[in-house]
């Protein structure tokens, strides 16, 4: 599979490692673009550095390079993901306010009838908050708040990222092992 994956600055930045661990393993090929401020929190939030983070794809793309593949929509992909995304990123790409290339990869995204999923992160929610992730979720967009469940227990901090992973991989259709399934043998 041909991914866009986009790191903003929201906190998180543990679940973009992971997801990028995780398409890293299904062979996808992946393109990475990172913000300003992604890299301050993945230092702040993380013991994965940049480089390490950027190893993990195939292709990578400063945020101002607008010229890069992805901010064309001749450039054919299965999906792009915008984890964790910042309310600002969010409002952006709301808006078709294309100010870099996050929000133009989103925006060609959208143009062209592609996938995209965000996982916004902000609590609590502004109304303006809000009306964004709804007009992207009228448009098809699928919002994916990085809302920890607790049906299945989970024990660790990793659990919790895993699971959140584990749904964007189900919205992509790629098989993944990083939870059992609801229901699913062996589960209590
Ligand atoms: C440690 C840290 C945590 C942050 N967490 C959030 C957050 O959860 N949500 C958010 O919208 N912004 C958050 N911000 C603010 C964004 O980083 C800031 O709005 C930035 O301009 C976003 O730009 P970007 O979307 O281009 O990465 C955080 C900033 C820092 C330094």
């Amino acid at each position: 599979m041909k991914l866009v994956v986009a790191v903003t600055g929201a906190t998180g930045a543990v679940y973009a490692v992971r997801l990028l661990e995780a398409l890293r393993a299904t062979g996808s090929e992946v393109h990475l673009v990172l913000s300003r401020w992604a890299g301050e929190t993945l230092r702040l939030e993380t013991d994965t550095t940049v480089d390490t983070l950027r190893g993990l794809a195939t292709r990578c793309y400063q945020e101002n390079d607008l010229a890069a593949p992805v901010a064309s929509g001749s450039f054919q992909h299965q999906g792009m993901v915008v984890v964790p995304c910042s309310m600002k990123t969010l409002a952006g790409i709301a808006h078709g306010y294309a100010a870099n290339l996050i929000m133009r990869a989103a925006d060609v995204t959208i143009k062209e009838g592609r996938k995209l999923i965000l996982v916004p992160r902000e609590t609590p929610l502004s109304p303006i908050h809000l009306e964004n992730m709804l007009t992207l979720a009228r448009l098809g967009v699928v919002i994916m708040p990085p809302m920890p469940a607790f049906y299945y227990r989970p024990r660790t901090v990793d659990d919790v990222v895993n699971h959140l992973v584990a749904r964007i991989l189900d919205h992509l259709g790629l098989e993944q092992d990083l939870v059992p399934r609801w229901g699913s043998p062996g589960e209590d």
